[in-house]
């Protein structure tokens, strides 16, 4: 019973509920220490086996991640760089990365880490981006698609699609197109998804996706990542795709999510009172660069990572079959930049 409820997803409902229980029931002391040990489960099935692959050397390996200028697309550069990988952070915000670049070079002992302007919901952008990559280094070893946003309310790019969708999609969609001829033989591309794919029930219209009409996106974003894999998977075949859902981490990505002072304010304090469950950014990192350092041949391509270990994607994604379907609406709408 108790297994069950440290398995669920909606495990801080379930927490808190029980808090409450708790305090009408009995007194303070009693409340916190139950808090404490839930969250002392919480937090350790979140994060899984811990997994360290210290010896694994990437020297000579070109590694693209985009988004390394926060949360956990910083954490897992360190740790490459650690591993001597060439690195090639892929960010929009220039003097941003630059402090990161240097602040891990100094760490680390590094110098092989270069910043490559790329903003992922602009498409020129993503092109230039791919053209410079091609010119200096010609060849790719592993692409992280790690780079995100969430917003409470639609924002539109420049061709007018929901900038969710284009930022943590179409942008990673046509910069992995444009990339994928110059990928080398053991290859990798990992995708950071989320356990908010597993929300879908139906099927999406990505029309409708692409325009704003869901209330909410991110979620939708995040299938769609799952979608890509799927298809790459079967079409790659000397580049092993995965998926993953990295756990739930206080990083910016909801600080940017471009919210009131009040929606701020409820987000803080939910933070602050979920933190002993929540990973680190550290930890939040061990997934992907789990699935980064792992021998080539036990990784399993179109697989989910989850928690450290292989995973399974919702139910759904079979059922509703939107592989295809996705891969041409992408090709369509993208064709004048491919
Ligand atoms: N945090 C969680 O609990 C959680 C859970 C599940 C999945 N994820 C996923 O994990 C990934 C990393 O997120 P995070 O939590 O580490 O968030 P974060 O701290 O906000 O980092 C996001 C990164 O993406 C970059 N980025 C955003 N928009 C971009 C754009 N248009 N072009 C280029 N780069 C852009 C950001 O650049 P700037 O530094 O310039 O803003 C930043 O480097 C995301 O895909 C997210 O969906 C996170
Ligand atoms: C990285 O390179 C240095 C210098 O060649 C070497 O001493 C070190 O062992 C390498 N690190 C790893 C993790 O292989
Ligand atoms: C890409 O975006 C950066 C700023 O984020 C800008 O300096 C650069 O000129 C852009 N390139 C293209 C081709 O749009
Ligand atoms: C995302 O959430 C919306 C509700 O806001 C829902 O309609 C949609 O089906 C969800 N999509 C996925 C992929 O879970």
């Amino acid at each position: 019973m108790f297994n069950n409820i440290i398995q669920s997803k909606y495990y801080p409902i379930i927490g808190s509920s029980l808090i409450i229980l708790f305090y009408i029931h009995y007194s303070l002391p009693l409340l916190v220490l139950a808090y404490f040990i839930i969250a002392y489960f919480v937090h350790n099935y979140q994060r899984g086996p811990i997994r360290t692959y210290n010896s694994v050397n990437l020297e000579g390996k070109i590694v693209i991640i985009t988004g390394a200028s926060a949360g956990i697309g910083k954490e897992t550069a360190k740790r490459l760089a650690w591993q001597n990988a060439t690195i090639i952070f892929a960010c929009r915000d220039e003097s941003k990365t630059m402090k990161v670049i240097n602040e891990i070079k100094q760490v680390t002992g590094n110098s092989k880490l270069h910043y490559m302007n790329l903003q992922l919901d602009d498409y020129d952008n993503v092109s230039e981006f791919v053209k410079n990559f091609k010119s200096k280094f010609g060849v790719l070893d592993i692409l992280i698609n790690n780079a995100g946003i969430a917003q409470w309310w639609h924002k539109y790019n420049k061709n007018n699609h929901e900038l969710v969708f284009a930022t943590n999609y179409l942008g990673h969609f046509l910069l992995t197109r444009l990339l994928m001829d110059s990928l080398t033989k053991e290859s990798r591309i990992i995708i950071v998804s989320s356990v908010m794919h597993e929300l879908i029930r139906s099927k999406l219209n990505f029309n409708d996706v692409l325009n704003g009409k869901y209330l909410e996106n991110y979620n939708n974003t995040k299938y769609c990542g799952v979608l890509l894999c799927l298809k790459l998977s079967q079409m790659l075949k000397n580049t092993k795709v995965v998926a993953l859902h990295p756990g739930v981490i206080k990083t910016e990505l909801l600080d940017k999510a471009g919210n009131t002072i009040l929606l701020q304010l409820i987000q803080k304090i939910m933070f602050w009172f979920f933190r002993p469950m929540t990973l680190s950014v550290e930890e939040g990192a061990e997934t992907t660069i789990y699935c980064t350092l792992m021998p080539y041949r036990e990784l399993l391509s179109g697989g989910y990572y989850e928690k450290n270990r292989l995973s399974k994607y919702s139910k759904s994604i079979e059922k509703l079959n939107q592989v295809e379907e996705l891969w041409e609406f992408s090709n369509q709408i993208l064709k004048q930049y491919l």
